[in-house]
């Protein structure tokens, strides 16, 4: 069984699907805790009415990554809460090799696009500026690349020749809440 470490930056939407197919057993885990690096995040909300344990992460000083001081504290806080697993859900910092070593290939990532294709920040935005007919979701090993790392499952939305950056958005959205847990299954079934 997973014990699973969730890292979000925003609204949680993600850890929430994840949380409500391990609660209907359609994922055979445990959400050992959540972090934000955001104080208000409202993925902290979420955690706290799921009763999960709600920490927020002061990734200061560094801006756009995970590392140092804030990178160990997380690896102590993951194994006091018996993680041995991590699911980054809308986490918008890079994670470093202190990470990515601590919890070697056992780290996954959900990105809002048919990856390799748009990679790294407004995923959304760049299709549409793109002109593409299809994108999607992905979710993926996390490797020390931004955005690489193998891919374990994809979900595929049409762009519809009216779309903004939102309602593309809103149909990644709904895809993923469906990808994650179904990718979680399959890294579950194979360790
Ligand atoms: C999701 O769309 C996820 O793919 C994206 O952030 C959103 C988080 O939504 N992640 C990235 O862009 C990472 N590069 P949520 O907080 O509602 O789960």
């Amino acid at each position: 069984m997973l014990n699973i470490a969730v890292f979000g930056s925003g609204s949680g939407s993600n850890y929430q699907a994840i949380a409500e197919a391990i609660a209907a057993g359609r994922l055979n885990a445990r959400i050992a805790c959540v972090f934000s690096d955001v104080k208000e995040a409202f993925i902290l909300e979420r955690a706290r009415k799921l009763g999960h344990p709600a920490i927020y992460l002061d990734c200061a000083p560094f801006k756009t990554k995970l590392d140092g001081e804030a990178e160990a504290r997380a690896i102590e806080l993951i194994k006091q809460h018996g993680g041995d697993f991590i699911a980054l859900a809308g986490f918008m910092r890079i994670v470093k090799p202190g990470l990515l070593n601590a919890f070697a290939g056992r780290i996954v990532n959900i990105h809002p696009s048919l990856l390799p294709a748009f990679p790294g920040l407004e995923a959304g935005k760049q299709a549409l500026d793109a002109g593409v007919k299809e994108t999607g979701c992905t979710v993926h090993f996390v490797d020390s690349g931004i955005d690489t790392g193998p891919i374990i499952v994809q979900r595929k939305v049409p762009v519809l020749p009216d779309d903004t950056v939102e309602t593309l958005m809103n149909r990644i959205h709904a895809q993923e809440h469906i990808a994650y847990p179904e990718a979680l299954r399959i890294v579950a079934k194979g360790m």
